[in-house]
Order: C-alpha cells, then structure tokens, then sequence
C-alpha cells in the first residue's frame, strides 16, 4: 500500500527551453498537501511555463514533477484527473452558455451527466453567475468569465488546483470575492499554487512563496520570513523629477549597507538602524543641496521585496481594495 504523499506538488531541476529562451532554469518547488503556495516573478520569468509542466499541458526538456505522487511525464492521464487549471488566459468556448460550458468540462472528466450538470448550477451559484447561466458566453464581461472559468476548473473537484493570475483584469470587489472563495477551497482540503503580480494578493493568501526570476528561483519563503530580510523599516523619497532623484540616489549610496533602488522620481533604501539612517541620508542631501519633496518611512511589504529581488517594481500595483468600485484593469 502507499502512504498518503505529504507533498501536493514537487518539481526538481525542471528545465525548458523555448528555441534559445531559457524558459525555466532547473526549477525546484515544494508543496505541501492544504497550502496555497504563490509563485510570483516579472513578466516572462517562466510563471506559466512552470504551471504548464506542472499541469502536463508542456513537456519539460529535463527534471522530474509529480502530482500528488503521480509523474506529469509517466502519468499525466492520471495527473490531469487530480487537478483543476484556471489559466491566464480563459479556456472557454465563447459560443456556448455558461452552463453549457461547465457541463462540457464535466463530460470531459470521469463523472457523470447527471452530477456535472448538478455541480454546474452549484458552481454557478457559488461564482454569482446563476442568473447569467444561460447566456453565452461571449456576452460575459471580463471578470464573469474569470469566475467561470475558474469555476470550470473545480466540476470535478480536484484536489491540486492552479491558478494562473486568478483574478488578474477583476475589479478590487471581485478580487476579494475570489479570496473568499480560494480560502474556501483550502478550508474544504484543496491545495492551491497561484500565480499572481499583486503583491497584497499574495501576501494575504499564500502560506508560502517562491519568487523566480530568469527560470529560477530566486527566494523562497513565508511572506512574513520573506519581507523581514528585507530589515526593519523601507525609506522612501522622492524628488522633483527623475534626475534628482539618480543625482540623490548617487549621493545616497554607500550610506547604507544596501544601494538605493530608483524608480523614476522616487528613491528607495532598506534600512535596519531605523532613525539613525534616515538621520544620515538627510543630512547627505542637505550637504549635496538636494531637498526631498516627499518622506515616508514603513514596514517592508512584497512590493518591496519584489523589488529588492527582481530589481523591477511590481508590474502595476493592484488598486487597493479598500477603494473598491471604480478602477477594474482591462484584462489581457
Ligand atoms: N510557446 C512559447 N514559445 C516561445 N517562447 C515562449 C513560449 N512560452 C513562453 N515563452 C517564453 O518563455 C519565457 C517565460 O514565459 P512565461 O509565459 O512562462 O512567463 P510568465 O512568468 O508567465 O510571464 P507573465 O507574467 O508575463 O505571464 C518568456 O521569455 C516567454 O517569452
Ligand atoms: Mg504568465
């Protein structure tokens, strides 16, 4: 008999190349059964070429994955059976209805008419799409066909289920509809790997986190273990124009064990001696005759890790929930 597998998901050394793109580098990742483990990196770190590996939808060049145990390579039937995939880029027919559509994945999987079209209306209820049942598809906006879409990924409840930029393009009160709903999934015994470029997202859901960069991981950890490298306290200027601030960002460097990382008017250092630095930058730039127009010194957050990382901000920080309502980002 086999014992339960303690890990939901383990990849090791996984390697893909597109032609000359090092798509993914040797790619490790653990995670363990009722998580839900963020993986996050810029723009073509290879975040979807990973999920794509994991989910047997890509063969990887070389290195091993399992599934719940089970092989993406030697047992991808099987693996496909124990996982749900709502991707970046929504997998839906856009000339059938919703329900059509839910009840077309469910005839894909091994469970019958009967309890697919039941798991459908269930599901259709959950994501606040009943009344839009029936309408095709192509009629839905954006954010319907995210919650569908990710709702087409559970008819057969899987146990490991992936999610590529789950709610990317939603509007703040649809993203925290969507949380609900992913914790939902955990509390229920799901384990989750998401991809996400909201900070905020990945630090109020994920239990664990790995950044890659270039097809490799390049930090892993629990938010919390992963902002508090960055030290006590993050000090933000920032300047009349861009070139105050690499003129304050030159002057800057060398006062703190870490170099000032620029982003257009703004100059940002990591501080772990808290007043005693923001106390020396000031009078650094007083000497070099620069004024700051703006001051502000916080706790590390993601974005700030991101950063510190990547060298990249984070792509376009989400509009915060708190100002729910107005500003949805088109999806891409
Ligand atoms: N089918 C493909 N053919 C050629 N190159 C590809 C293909 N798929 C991905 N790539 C390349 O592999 C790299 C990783 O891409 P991937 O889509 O995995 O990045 P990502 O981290 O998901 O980025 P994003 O945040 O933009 O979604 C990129 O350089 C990309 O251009
Ligand atoms: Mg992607």
């Amino acid at each position: 008999m086999t014992s339960m597998p303690e890990l939901a998901i383990q990849a090791q050394q996984i390697r893909k190349n597109f032609g000359k793109v090092v798509a993914l580098d040797g790619v490790n990742l653990s995670v363990p059964v009722g998580q839900i483990f963020g993986l996050l990196g810029p723009n073509g770190a290879g975040k979807t070429t990973m999920i794509r590996v994991l989910t047997t939808v890509l063969r990887a060049d070389s290195g091993t994955a399992t599934v719940m145990g089970r092989s993406v390579s030697h047992e991808a039937p099987s693996v496909r059976g124990l996982i749900g995939l709502a991707g970046q880029y929504a997998a839906l027919d856009p000339n059938l209805t919703g329900r059509e559509n839910l009840r077309l994945v469910g005839s894909l999987t091994q469970i019958s008419g009967r309890v697919a079209a039941q798991r459908s209306d269930e599901l259709l209820e959950r994501f606040s799409l009943s009344d839009a049942g029936n309408r095709l598809v192509r009629t839905y906006s954006g954010g319907m066909r995210r919650r569908l879409d990710l709702a087409a990924a559970l008819v057969h409840r899987p146990p490991v289920i992936f999610l590529d930029e789950p709610t990317t393009g939603l509007d703040p009160e649809s993203r925290v509809e969507l949380w609900a709903v992913i914790k939902e999934l955990v509390a229920d015994g799901a384990t989750i790997l998401l991809t996400t470029q909201y900070m905020e997202e990945a630090d109020r859901l994920a239990d664990q986190l790995a950044v890659i960069d270039h097809g490799a991981v390049i930090a892993e950890g629990t938010p919390t273990e992963l902002k508090r490298r960055l030290g006590s306290s993050v000090i933000e200027l920032g300047f009349a124009d861009d070139a105050t601030a690499t003129r304050a960002a030159e002057l800057l460097a060398g006062t703190s064990t870490e170099e000032p990382h620029v982003t257009g008017r703004g100059v940002q250092i990591k501080s772990n001696e808290g007043t005693k630095l923001l106390t020396r930058l000031l009078r650094t730039l007083d000497q070099g005759g620069i004024e700051p127009e703006t001051l502000t010194v916080h706790e590390p957050s993601l974005d700030d890790v991101f950063l510190s990382l990547t060298g990249k901000p984070t792509e376009d920080s989400a509009p915060p929930v708190e100002a729910a309502g107005k500003r949805g980002r088109g999806a891409r």
